[in-house]
C-alpha cells in the first residue's frame, strides 16, 4: 500500500495541518526555531495527524480546530522522537543528523519540552474537557513505556508480555490517541469511539513490532535511521527474543551476549541468528494479526473512503519498508 495514495484524499487538509505546525513552531528563541525547524523539515510520515483527521472524517466534515488537534498530535509524537534519540543515543532521524548529534543533548531535550508544553498551549485553547484528558493520560503512559523500557535494557530475561507492555505504552498508546480523538472532536457515540481507539492501539502496536523488525533488516535509505540501534544499547526487542529463544546453544548464547552488553560488534552473527531462527517472519506474523483485529474493531462501522483508508493504513503499518 502507497502511503501518499493513502493520504491522497485528506491532502489538501494534511497541507493545513503543516501550516498549523510550522505557525506553532515559532519562539522568540533562535535556537528553538533552529532545531524545531530541522526536525520538522525531516518530514516523517505524519501517521498520527492522518490518523486524526481520517477518523473525524467518518463522522463529519473537517474544520480548523481538527487541523490544530493533528498538529498537536503531531508535536507529541516530534517531542518523544527529541528525547528518544537522546536516550537511545540516536545519529540519524529522518535522513539527517538528530537533533542531539548536531546540537547537543541538553538542547534536544529542552526543545522536546518546548513541543510538548506547545501542544498543551494548543490543546487548551481547543477548550474540550475530552481532548485534555486522553492527551494528557497519553503523555504520561508514553513516559512510563520510556522508562519502562530503561529499565529492561541489557536484560535478555525480558518476557515476551513485557515487551508488549512496553511497545503498547511507548507507541501504540498515541495511536489510540490519535483515532480515539479524531471519534471525540466529531461526537462521535461511545461505541465509534472505543472502536477507533481498538483500531488505533492495534495498529500502533504493529506499527512498533515492524519498526522492531526494520532495525535488523531495513534498508538505511529508506528507513532514514541507522541500522542495529535497538541491539547497539542493548534493547530486547521481540526479534532478539525470539532468535535467542528459537536459536541452538550457540545462536542463543550470540543474542543473550548482544542483549546484555550492546554494542554493534556481533551484528553479523546476530543477523544470522535471527535468520536462521526465521525470528522476522515471527514477528511480522504478529503484527499482521494485531492489524487484524484492529480492522476487525472498525468493521461495524459504515463503508466510507475514511474508512477504507484506515484499513489501507493496518496494512501499510504492516507491509512498509520505511
Ligand atoms: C518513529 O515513528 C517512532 C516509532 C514509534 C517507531 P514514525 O516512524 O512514525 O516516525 P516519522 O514521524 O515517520 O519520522
Ligand atoms: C519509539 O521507539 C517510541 C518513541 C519514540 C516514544 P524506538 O526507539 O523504537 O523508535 P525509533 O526506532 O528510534 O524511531
Ligand atoms: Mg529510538
Ligand atoms: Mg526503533
Amino acid at each position: 500500500m502507497n502511503l501518499n495514495h493513502i493520504q491522497s484524499h485528506i491532502a489538501q487538509d494534511m497541507q493545513a495541518v503543516d501550516t498549523v505546525i510550522r505557525r506553532s513552531l515559532h519562539s522568540e528563541v533562535s535556537l528553538i526555531n533552529t532545531i524545531g525547524e530541522h526536525i520538522i523539515n525531516g518530514g516523517g510520515k505524519r501517521l498520527r495527524p492522518a490518523l486524526v483527521l481520517i477518523s473525524s472524517g467518518i463522522f463529519g466534515s473537517i474544520q480548523a480546530q481538527h487541523h490544530e488537534l493533528a498538529a498537536i498530535v503531531e508535536f507529541i509524537h516530534t517531542a518523544t522522537l527529541l528525547h528518544d534519540d537522546v536516550v537511545d543515543e540516536s545519529a540519524m532521524r529522518r535522513g539527517n543528523s538528530t537533533a542531539n548529534h548536531l546540537f547537543g543533548n541538553a538542547a534536544s531535550v529542552l526543545v522536546g519540552d518546548f513541543l510538548y508544553s506547545r501542544a498543551f498551549q494548543m490543546m487548551v485553547k481547543l477548550q474540550n474537557m475530552r481532548v485534555m484528558q486522553i492527551l494528557s493520560e497519553t503523555t504520561n503512559i508514553i513516559a512510563e513505556g520510556e522508562v519502562l523500557q530503561l529499565l529492561n535494557i541489557n536484560n535478555a530475561n525480558v518476557a515476551e508480555q513485557e515487551y508488549l507492555k512496553v511497545i503498547h505504552f511507548k507507541t501504540a498508546k498515541l495511536f489510540e490517541a490519535a483515532t480515539r480523538l479524531g471519534a471525540v472532536i466529531s461526537n462521535a457515540n461511545v461505541q465509534e469511539e472505543n472502536a477507533l481507539a481498538q483500531y488505533g492501539m492495534r495498529i500502533g502496536t504493529a506499527f512498533q513490532l515492524i519498526d522492531d523488525v526494520l532495525d535488523l533488516s531495513g534498508d538505511v535509505n529508506q528507513i532514514g535511521k541507522n541500522l542495529g540501534d535497538d541491539l547497539s544499547e542493548g534493547k530486547p526487542t521481540l526479534p532478539l527474543l525470539i532468535a535467542m529463544h528459537r536459536g541452538n546453544a550457540a545462536e542463543s548464547a550470540t543474542i543473550r551476549n548482544a542483549i546484555q552488553h550492546g554494542g554493534l560488534q556481533e551484528l553479523p552473527a546476530v543477523l544470522a541468528a535471527v535468520k536462521a531462527t526465521d525470528a522476522l517472519n515471527y514477528v511480522r506474523k504478529l503484527a499482521e494479526n494485531e492489524a487484524r483485529i484492529g480492522v476487525e474493531a472498525i468493521a461495524p462501522l459504515p463503508n466510507s473512503t475514511n474508512k477504507q483508508a484506515l484499513v489501507d493504513l493496518a496494512e501499510f503499518a504492516v507491509k512498509r519498508d520505511f
